[in-house]
């Protein structure tokens, strides 16, 4: 009961384990009369719109519903296929799409802080589920995702489609997995994307007539909208969103730790970060670094979303990577710098092999609904769920710490040479941007430690405290799935 509040804790119990009073069904019943699988897309405000475009021309599938909460954008998305021949059923509230007996397959791409519950319910209601990533807004919901894709035989596909680079980033991974380089020193996953200010408002603003916004608050805080854009900009804010860690960064987390072979959270977090460059109605970091200290090698992840200095269009690259992913061996370096392909070198900086490819990451979620086989699933909803999840535990490390000065943030991180390398870059990297860490303070934080077995804090009860959220009834996820 310490995750999760016992308010929220009587509410699951009241509403019972199957949320949606739905039992699920079995495949045999599942696909359309001639084998079509029938799927709906959810939340296409931005990146569902590939979504839809995926399924409405794959082969053997058939795209029957949309739904969003914004009639605007439902409107439009409808008129656009009407153009192309294809009609759709459209839904405003997910839980009456789930009720149709005639949507075999689920695509989600909503705002993080549904992810999970999109999973949980759909998994209830005998549906297959591509959810994009994060595919949670906080550790312990992920888990129950990964619960109810199990419990109900479901499979679950994470929208992490770096995975489905398999003549490229799979093959560098097995590359260094074989021992070619050596043992792995870092695994450093980095996030340079440039991020504006969003602006700032001087009181709440109004909600545009289209949107239920009961329904796009979901099991989130129904708070009034404190920022001048709802869409998009939820990310910048920690009642929906995760920051860049939890945005572009977890595509490229979940590769770093893809690369360290791991399979479970990591046992002892520190971050330092902060919200620097600008003052706006964002609250999450846009400078951050995280070490993930893994008994074989670190993961060290690092979030920039200022450019490479004052007034600059260029971002920082580090050993040819901004977004991507820099593998540190004994005997060289892999670099990974895009969704699609990596390349080695040895210790001189020499080009030695490189590899490219990739596979559509729908397709791949489509064959293995067929298949029923959570084996042909190149991101399994767990792998996203630990990937996911390594991008909270670090938001959380931050969020509970201090602003601190340089000279006390150095000294607490003088045990982790590694760490306390990147965090001596960042502040570089910010002197470039003209921001004195002196005056506008990193925030140092607090070290946890994990039980990767039970994924619960050990000590600290505000730490937590944060693994979960009070939802939001009915929007609850349940305790048991
Ligand atoms: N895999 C990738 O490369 C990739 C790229 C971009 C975004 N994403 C992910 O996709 C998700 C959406 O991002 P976005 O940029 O499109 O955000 P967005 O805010 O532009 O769009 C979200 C859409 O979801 C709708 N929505 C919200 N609540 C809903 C509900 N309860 N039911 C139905 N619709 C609802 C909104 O009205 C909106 O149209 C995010 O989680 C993001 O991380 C993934």
């Amino acid at each position: 009961m310490n995750r999760i509040t016992r308010r929220s804790f009587l509410r699951q119990a009241a509403i019972g384990t199957t949320a949606l009073g739905l039992a699920p069904r079995s495949w045999s019943a599942a696909a359309g009369a001639n084998g079509d699988l029938r799927v709906a897309v959810v939340g296409f405000g931005g990146r569902g719109g590939s979504h839809i475009g995926a399924f409405s021309k794959m082969a053997g599938v058939r795209l029957v519903g949309l739904c969003d909460c914004d009639q605007k954008i439902l409107g439009s998305a409808v008129k656009s296929l009407a153009g192309k021949g294809i009609t759709v059923k459209t839904y405003t509230d997910y839980r009456k799409l789930l009720e149709d007996r005639e949507v075999d397959v689920i695509s989600c791409a909503t705002p993080n802080h549904w992810h999970s519950l999109n999973v949980v319910w759909a998994c209830q209601a005998g549906k297959d589920v591509y959810i994009e990533k994060p595919i949670s807004h906080n550790v312990w919901e992920g888990r129950k995702a990964v619960e109810a894709a199990r419990k109900y035989n479901r499979i679950v596909q994470a929208g992490t489609q770096s995975r489905s680079s398999r003549t490229g980033i799979a093959a560098a991974v097995e590359w260094v997995r074989a021992g070619n380089l050596g043992k792995i020193k870092v695994s450093r996953g980095l996030c340079y994307k440039r991020r504006d200010t969003i602006g700032k408002v001087d009181g709440p603003q109004p909600i545009p007539p289209e949107i239920d916004y009961d329904l796009w608050c979901g099991p989130a805080l129904k708070l009034p909208l404190m920022r001048k854009r709802l869409h998009y900009d939820w990310h910048w804010v920690w009642n929906t969103g995760n920051g860049d860690l939890g945005n572009q960064g977890i595509h490229e987390m979940d590769v770093a730790r893809w690369f360290l072979g791991v399979a479970e959270l990591s046992p002892r977090i520190l971050a330092v970060g902060g919200r620097l460059g600008y003052v706006d109605d964002g609250q999450t970091y846009n400078t951050m670094v995280i070490y993930h200290d893994y008994p074989g090698a670190p993961l060290i992840f690092e979030v920039r979303g200022l450019p490479d200095k004052k007034g600059s269009k260029n971002m920082d690259k580090y050993r040819g990577a901004g977004i991507g992913i820099v593998i540190e061996c004994e005997g060289g370096h892999v670099t990974v710098p895009s969704y699609t392909a990596a390349a080695a070198y040895d210790k001189d900086g020499k080009e030695i092999k490189k590899w490219s490819g990739a596979e559509d990451h729908y397709a791949n979620f489509i064959k293995a609904v067929r298949s029923r086989k959570i084996t042909d699933l190149y991101a399994d909803v767990l792998e996203g769920h630990l990937s996911s999840a390594l991008c909270h535990t670090g938001n959380i490390s931050c969020r509970l710490g201090a602003a601190k000065s340089p000279g006390e943030i150095k000294e607490a991180l003088r045990a982790d040479p590694a760490m306390a390398e990147a965090y001596g870059r960042m502040v570089e990297h910010l002197a470039a941007n003209e921001v004195d860490v002196a005056k506008d303070k990193l925030r140092l934080g607090v070290p946890l430690r994990m039980d990767p077995k039970t994924e619960t804090f050990l000590g600290n009860p505000d730490a937590s405290a944060m693994l979960a959220r009070d939802y939001r009834a009915p929007f609850v996820v349940p305790e048991k799935v």
